[in-house]
């Protein structure tokens, strides 16, 4: 038995897992370049206070934190928010707007690990500052149904449930609750899919238990699924923020449809979305089944760069993370074969052709090939056997003979056929075979 195991929810990465967990970055890259937004990086361990009160309860529990050397409170990042929005805090006047900036990172939250859920885990972060308008919403919700589909995932495998925190306040408003209500009601909706009507348990602790008129409210606002259902549930309530609010649902629905993504998106009352900081829409993306827990979540937060200590800054984005996001595309069958680590393996005859083989391996590396050959000396057989192992479709020949002659031979490892080549066009005869589809 092994003496030192990795900590519980933590993984490690063996050649095949790291391959497809490449596969799937490629993926996310490719897609927020296509959408214009540019890639940065920061520090995975911060300051405690970054998190304090910033995330919400929820994360505040789950961090990794401890006091460092130099007497410091720190943690391990569980989300990058809080991190991206010093960066661009710290930097607003010479950036820029819109910025529009992803990175894809580790977390770390200490949570309770279940299927698809883990202690630290890859998230694609994608956010938007500086604009305050619907538009930034339909670039990051077009950006993650690309980031899903991107994959070969279609309508019927996944959608993106959208939400409204300030549609929610100015409901609940005209309802007569005040703003603390208000906030008890909303951790309510938050809970209410998974523990039902236990969800309401604290707000009652905190005020009372809520009247059933306004439960019933409640429920039925939660409930809501379509455009149309909520217009129709507000359109004896006049407010002209209520109103001017369902304009810009109707602007943002209208810019999805026109990019083709109506299918994709639902409107649905019942997201409210846990962390403290979000003040507008909020979306998350579900597998239809409904078998999985969310593959990404986000929404406005436009007090979160002043909270911070900056200027105020309209802000948008979201996080992807890989677990669940891997597990439907295995459920789906769409995580690809890994391809092998070797295209060309080369053949020594001795000691004595070791030089000429390794120069023209170095030659070989350099013009781009995946190119590998034994270590050691070792017989001619165990050579081909780990030529054939090693996934490569073409084998070089390195022997006396062929180097007494200025010819290297090529072995086609596919349907075994040989041919020689002079050394000097080595390189030449590898590409003429991988590009004249001899290989495939
Ligand atoms: P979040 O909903 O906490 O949002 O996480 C976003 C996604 O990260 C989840 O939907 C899930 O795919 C993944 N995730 C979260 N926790 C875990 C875990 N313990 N194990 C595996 N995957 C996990 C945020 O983090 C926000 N900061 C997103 C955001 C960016 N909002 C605005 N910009």
């Amino acid at each position: 038995m092994a003496q030192f195991q990795s900590l519980p929810g933590f993984r490690e990465f063996y050649p095949d897992a790291l391959a497809r967990r490449n596969h799937v970055f490629r993926g996310w890259r490719r897609a927020a370049h296509a959408y214009g937004f540019s890639e940065y990086d920061a520090p995975v361990l911060e300051p405690l206070d970054l998190y304090r009160a910033k995330s919400g309860d929820e994360i505040e529990a789950q961090l990794f934190s401890f006091t460092d050397k130099g007497g410091r409170e720190v943690a391990l990042r569980p989300e990058m928010t809080p991190t991206v929005c010093r960066l661009v805090g710290e930097k607003a006047n010479a950036l820029k707007r819109p910025i529009k900036w992803f990175s894809i990172g580790e977390f770390y939250r200490y949570e309770r690990m279940q299927k698809g859920r883990g202690r630290c885990f890859f998230q694609l972060n994608a956010d938007i500052f500086g604009e305050p308008g619907i538009e930034a919403e339909t670039e990051l919700i077009a950006l993650l149904v690309e980031c899903l589909r991107g994959f070969g995932l279609g309508a019927e495998d996944f959608y993106v449930r959208l939400s409204d925190r300030n549609l929610w306040f100015y409901y609940l408003e005209t309802l007569g609750l005040d703003e603390a209500r208000i906030g008890g009601i909303l951790g309510a909706v938050d809970r209410y899919e998974k523990l039902g009507d236990d969800a309401f348990k604290d707000y009652a602790t905190q005020f009372g238990p809520l009247d059933d008129g306004l439960k019933a409210k409640v429920l039925a606002f939660l409930g809501i699924k379509t455009l149309a259902s909520l217009e129709a549930t507000l359109s004896d309530i006049t407010t002209e923020k209520l109103q001017a609010r369902l304009g810009d649902w109707r602007r943002l629905l209208a810019n999805l449809a026109d990019m083709g993504l109506a299918d994709f998106v639902s409107v649905d009352l019942g997201v409210v979305r846990g962390l403290a900081y979000y003040t507008g829409f909020v979306f998350e993306a579900f597998d239809r089944k409904g078998d999985l827990r969310a593959l990404a979540g986000g929404g406005r937060y436009d007090t979160l760069v002043g909270k911070l200590g900056y200027n105020e800054m309209p802000a948008v984005g979201f996080g992807m993370g890989d677990m669940t996001f891997a597990l439907l595309l295995e459920q789906r069958g769409l995580l690809p074969a890994v391809g092998p680590a070797t295209e060309v393996y080369v053949v020594i005859g001795g000691a004595a052709e070791r030089s000429a083989a390794f120069a023209d391996i170095a030659g070989l590396r350099s013009a781009g090939y995946r190119v590998d050959y034994p270590l050691k000396e070792i017989a001619f057989g165990k050579q081909f056997k780990a030529a054939a192992e090693s996934g490569a479709k073409l084998a070089l020949i390195y022997g006396g003979d062929e180097l007494a002659k200025g010819v290297v031979k090529l072995r086609d490892l596919t349907d075994r056929s040989e041919h020689e080549v002079p050394r000097a066009a080595v390189v030449e005869a590898v590409r003429d075979y991988f590009t004249s589809g001899r290989s495939a």
